[in-house]
């Protein structure tokens, strides 16, 4: 008989060995970095999320509880993942986000950020600081009420604002995200990078993704280069890039803004060619792995979870998921994206 060894209630290994052994998809690509959406559910009905062709929001979506939440946070933190993003929906929208907040945070070093769209945000950001939350990124499309409000379909420009500035003196790293879509808001491009400028913060514009029924065309498509040149010629500056740091912000071109704190930056999501760093996986808030955004079969974690699955289970089947993440999105081939849920669901 082998000594018995008293096993530690906790079956995780310490942290050492953790970060040590790090978490490497199919092809070796370190994967640090998880999004999850907390829920499907949503305040606004922005032109280019929600669905134009009639597909219905489940009125009850099936969510994860926030122990089942935070229970499958902590085996990709055990692997090795060292950053969190809470995603949507609108992550607002859940009452208890503060508690999955201090749930994640110690896992990954106070790591975990949220994005959304900034219309609860003004009471809720001190909260979310004290619960752990480092750094929100807004959803902003536009600087202009009016403009905000065809966008988005609610009249909520100035509570997005008062929440922008809520976060930033709670002490929270804030930064603007706006997508851009030809026809609707380009106008708003200048508008958005003067505020920026004025405001002393970073304004990510994003390029306008394709997903099923979401309306995506390509004379809504703006790429990157183009927006960059609306900026520039808007605001009468040459715009200084910075050089690229690392994949964290995701595939982000920055530029500095004369005279200011404020940068533009741009994310390519389409014309860029950052597959080969890809260092992120999804989470959706039924509690599915996506391994990447556009490619990539869902694999369910929850039903196992609820069927008692161990804790070595649950990373098993991530590691064995991540073993197949694709080299690079199939619109990259010219192929369609394997993305049978709008964006609501797997998370911007
Ligand atoms: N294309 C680009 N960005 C999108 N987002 C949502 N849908 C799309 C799309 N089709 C963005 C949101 C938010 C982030 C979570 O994802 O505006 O900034």
């Amino acid at each position: 008989m082998p000594p018995s060894f008293p096993m530690p209630m906790n079956s995780q290994p310490p942290r050492m060995l953790r970060l040590k052994d790090g978490l490497k998809d199919g092809l070796g690509r370190a994967i640090t970095y998880l999004r999850i959406s907390v829920t499907e559910q949503c305040n606004l009905a922005c032109v280019y999320c929600k669905p134009r062709t009639g597909a219905q929001e489940r009125a009850e979506p099936p969510a994860m509880s926030r122990n089942e939440l935070v229970q499958i946070a902590q085996v990709f933190t055990s692997l090795g993942i060292r950053k969190v993003r809470l995603t949507g929906g609108e992550p607002l929208m859940r009452r208890d986000l503060e508690t999955i907040v201090a749930g994640i945070s110690p896992e990954v070093e106070g790591r975990v950020h949220l994005t959304t769209n900034g219309i609860h945000l003004a009471r809720r950001a001190r909260g979310l600081r004290d619960a752990g939350l480092c750094g929100v990124n807004v959803s902003l499309d536009a600087a202009e009420r009016g403009s905000f409000e065809r966008l988005t379909r609610k009249d909520g420009l100035s509570r997005v604002l008062a929440g922008i500035e809520a976060a930033r003196s709670a002490g929270l790293k804030t930064k603007l995200n706006a997508v851009v879509l030809k026809g609707w808001n380009e106008d708003q491009i200048v508008p958005l990078a003067r505020l920026a400028q004025t405001e002393g913060i970073q304004v990510r514009f994003i390029e306008f993704m394709p997903y099923q029924d979401n309306g995506w065309g390509r004379d809504q498509f703006m790429p990157a280069g183009e927006i960059l040149r609306i900026a520039q010629e808007g605001l009468g500056t040459s715009l200084e890039e910075e050089p690229v740091v690392g994949l964290e912000e995701g595939p982000a071109r920055i530029f500095k803004l004369a005279g200011s704190e404020g940068k533009v930056g741009v994310i390519s999501t389409l014309s860029a060619d950052f597959c080969d760093r890809c260092n992120r996986v999804r989470l959706t808030s039924r509690g599915e792995l996506k391994a990447c955004l556009f490619g990539n079969k869902p694999v369910d974690l929850l039903e196992p979870l609820r069927n008692h699955a161990s804790h070595e289970d649950l990373a098993r089947l991530v590691r064995q998921a991540l073993t197949e993440k694709l080299d690079c999105h199939p619109m990259r081939r010219g192929e369609a994206p394997v993305l049978s849920s709008g964006m609501w669901q797997v998370g911007g």
